[in-house]
């Protein structure tokens, strides 16, 4: 059990299940089989394979419980509750989302450098081309519960992606407003 691509996972909505079923490897991190090639595709398509690595996919809810507790440990609780979800909450436990980060000396593992400019910019530009979406934009904190993450992408697959970008929505919006049903 795994759901679909929509599943929704926030601060009101726990991952349903442990395990995703069908984890592959791509770029040193486990992501559900259609988004890791998805993502291989994209990086690909953006010339990206020296620059863009993957930092984190799927994570367990034990990692995420350990990641919210370092965190809270080094960061405090502000910024935690910003950058961090829940242990059980955390859309990584679908192995749907993955960060992404410009391939540097020094990676933040919470919240990795991905700008606008190059070849993250053109990544994240091509992105709903191949069914991501960045699931945290800016402006839209209240919704998501989460803040703007320029490195944080959501596989949702095609046509939810196109949709949801071009119509500026966050996956709350765009399901609440029957996306997904049409
Ligand atoms: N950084 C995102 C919100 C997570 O911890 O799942
Ligand atoms: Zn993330």
């Amino acid at each position: 059990m795994s759901g679909g691509n929509l599943i929704l996972v926030n601060a009101r909505r726990p991952c349903p299940f442990t395990v995703p079923k069908d984890l592959e490897p791509v770029k040193g991190v486990l992501l559900r089989r259609e988004a890791a090639r998805a993502l291989e595709r994209l990086i690909a398509c953006v010339d990206g394979e020296n620059e863009i690595i993957a930092v984190s996919g799927w994570r367990s809810e034990k990692e995420q419980a350990e990641i919210y507790r370092s965190s809270l440990k080094e960061n405090g609780p502000d910024f935690t509750e910003k950058y961090v979800a829940l242990p059980g909450h955390s859309e990584h436990q679908t192995g749907l989302a993955v960060d992404v980060g410009l391939n540097l000396p020094d990676i933040d593992f919470i919240c990795p450098a991905f700008p606008e400019s190059g070849v993250c910019g053109l990544f994240r530009r091509r992105a709903a081309d191949f069914g991501f979406v960045l699931r945290y934009p800016p402006g839209k904190e209240t919704v998501t519960g989460i803040a703007h993450e320029p490195w944080h992408f959501r596989y949702v697959g095609q046509p939810h992606s196109k949709i949801i970008t071009e119509r500026g929505l966050t996956l709350e919006e765009y399901l609440e407003g029957g996306g997904g049903n049409e």
